[in-house]
């Protein structure tokens, strides 16, 4: 079968923001340069050595419409929710919250030894699917499978596959991948990625060339950067003088009308006027 390698279509340098209660954080998607990459909503990369950036937190708030997915590299963010979960996601864990018809819930970040990274995703769900019982996987780091290639080349799947190993997170709407992708240097990987399927890499360590093609030699791209791929049925990434490691995620585009407030995504206005309705009224949370 003919091979069709995806080119960068953009390069996204991220944006300083602050979220929550005054959380310092890098911003890539969600904002007036890369409002929706369809399926994917917004994207945050958080992380500072000075507490002050974080500890006032993301206190109790709602979400409807949407999926929210926290990997965390370093620190603590500790949760409670009214579903009743309440708990830690440390270092390596994720945590992949479908919020459905409502969820109100706390994230309050915490450093452990002075550092606390990580990054926050949000994923759009389907019209038939917003309204949708909320549910929630909390994966342990200990439950995600890490490959090792033989070329040096490591890579911990948290949803979707690779090779014959498949990641703890399924049953999502979007059939997701989400990769933690690590390439010493001097070294090229490459992966499938399903035609249709919308894709991008967040470089958070390091340089790589990214984008190779029978054409092109690719984009030589530094940290933090998110890449956006064309489409396709596999990336190459060359890491040349120094290794890179960065998150590939994937997921089926909707192709359907959002109507976005603040945490709530839904397909139209009058959705997002029940939703602030709702939480007036005290019947956001469906039970
Ligand atoms: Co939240």
């Amino acid at each position: 079968m003919e091979q069709q390698p995806r080119k960068v279509n953009r390069i996204i340098e991220p944006q300083s923001v602050i979220e929550g209660a005054g959380v310092r954080l890098k911003r890539s998607i969600a904002t007036s340069v890369l409002d929706y990459l369809d399926p994917f909503l917004l994207f945050d990369h958080f992380g500072s050595n000075n507490p002050a950036d974080y500890l006032a937190g993301f206190p109790m708030h709602p979400h409807r419409g949407i999926e929210t997915v926290t990997y965390m590299l370093a620190g603590v963010v500790q949760h409670k929710d009214s579903l009743g979960n309440a708990g830690s996601i440390e270092a390596g864990d994720v945590q992949w919250m479908t919020s459905g018809s409502g969820i109100l819930h706390e994230e309050m970040p915490k450093p452990h030894e002075g550092q606390m990274a990580g990054f926050q995703l949000w994923v759009n769900l389907p019209a038939k699917l917003k309204m949708t019982k909320p549910r929630y996987q909390e994966v342990s780091s200990r439950i995600i499978p890490e490959v090792h290639r033989q070329d040096g080349v490591s890579l911990r799947v948290i949803a979707g596959q690779v090779d014959d190993v498949r990641g703890p997170v399924t049953e999502i709407a979007a059939d997701p991948a989400y990769l933690d992708v690590s390439i010493p240097s001097g070294v090229a990987f490459s992966h499938p990625i399903g035609k249709g399927h919308t894709a991008f890499a967040y470089v958070f360590e390091g340089k790589g060339t990214f984008g190779i093609t029978d054409e092109s030699s690719g984009q030589i791209v530094t940290r933090p950067k998110l890449v956006v791929f064309g489409d396709g049925d596999h990336i190459t990434v060359k890491a040349t003088e120094e290794h890179v490691r960065f998150l590939l995620v994937s997921g089926l585009p909707l192709h359907e009308p959002i109507a976005r407030y603040g945490p709530f995504v839904m397909n139209t206005g009058e959705e997002i006027e029940q939703a602030l309705r709702d939480l007036r009224n005290g019947t956001f949370i469906r039970g």
